[in-house]
């Protein structure tokens, strides 16, 4: 078990996003704080993937703003993202991994990076060029190469998407070891089952906002908006 991360909670005070006449965020205000993972959910469109740029620094919020710990922006943080369709480098699976292990002397390299395709089901295409992996294979090299920078926040958007149960699975228990020795995971699902399984709370969002927060347990027994419950039965229309 790791120390506790410096680099949390991550704070979001009244943050909005406008691009031209749309408002992408409103106000959104949340607090990330350590421990077992958080799960955004929310119908397509509703700022998923906005809020997880907007708390790597990959986009400046156009009011409000992001703290890490009390620090602004991600300054030092140790982060890692894995994005829906991952870009990968021209090389193969192996040599991904490696990349993301420039510290690590070159023995110790490529038993790592052996460990950690092993981890995401890929050690049989270790030597595959990436680019040639389907889109679930490299999601999980993904997964695989932000695992290697040992980040105190991983931020997952839909992780699973494209993957068969078996490779969810899969997934899923390298989500759960990651969390279990103190990385602190947030994920965007659409998978309602998997933000049940791996989530100790949640955040909903709806058209920009954060509509409803709880802990998981609550929030998917007895949810406490008219939107939220629409949204778990499968009614909301947006
Ligand atoms: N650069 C942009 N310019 C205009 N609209 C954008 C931009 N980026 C995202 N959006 C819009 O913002 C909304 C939120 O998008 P996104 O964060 O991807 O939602 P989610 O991940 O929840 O599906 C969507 O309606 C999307 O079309
Ligand atoms: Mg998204």
């Amino acid at each position: 078990m790791r120390a506790p991360p410096s680099d949390l909670p991550i704070v979001f005070d009244q943050v909005s996003l406008q691009a031209g006449e749309v408002a992408i965020l409103r106000g959104v205000s949340m607090v990330l704080r350590p421990g077992a993972p958080t799960a955004l959910i929310g119908p397509n469109g509703a700022g998923k993937t906005t809020l997880i740029r907007l708390a790597a620094s990959l986009m400046v919020p156009t009011s409000g703003r992001v703290t890490w710990g009390g620090k602004p922006g991600t300054d030092g943080a140790r982060f890692a993202v894995v994005f829906q369709r991952p870009v990968m480098l021209r090389r193969s699976a192996a040599a991904n991994v490696a990349y993301a292990l420039p510290r690590c002397p070159a023995g110790e390299r490529r038993l790592r990076t052996n460990e950690l395709l092993l981890q995401v089901g890929l050690a049989h295409l270790a030597q595959r060029p990436a680019r040639r992996l389907s889109g679930g294979e490299q999601q999980r090299l993904a997964l695989a190469r932000a695992l290697a920078r040992e980040p105190e926040v991983l931020f997952l958007d839909e992780p699973t998407a494209s993957l068969d149960p078996a490779s969810t699975k899969t997934v899923e228990d390298v989500i759960r070891t990651a969390a279990a020795s103190g990385t602190k995971i947030v994920i965007a699902t659409q998978n309602l089952g998997q933000a049940r399984r791996l989530a100790a709370d949640v955040s909903f969002m709806l058209r920009g906002r954060v509509h409803e927060v709880g802990a998981a347990e609550q929030f998917f027994h007895a949810p406490q908006t008219a939107e939220a419950a629409a949204f778990l039965n499968g009614d909301l229309v947006v």
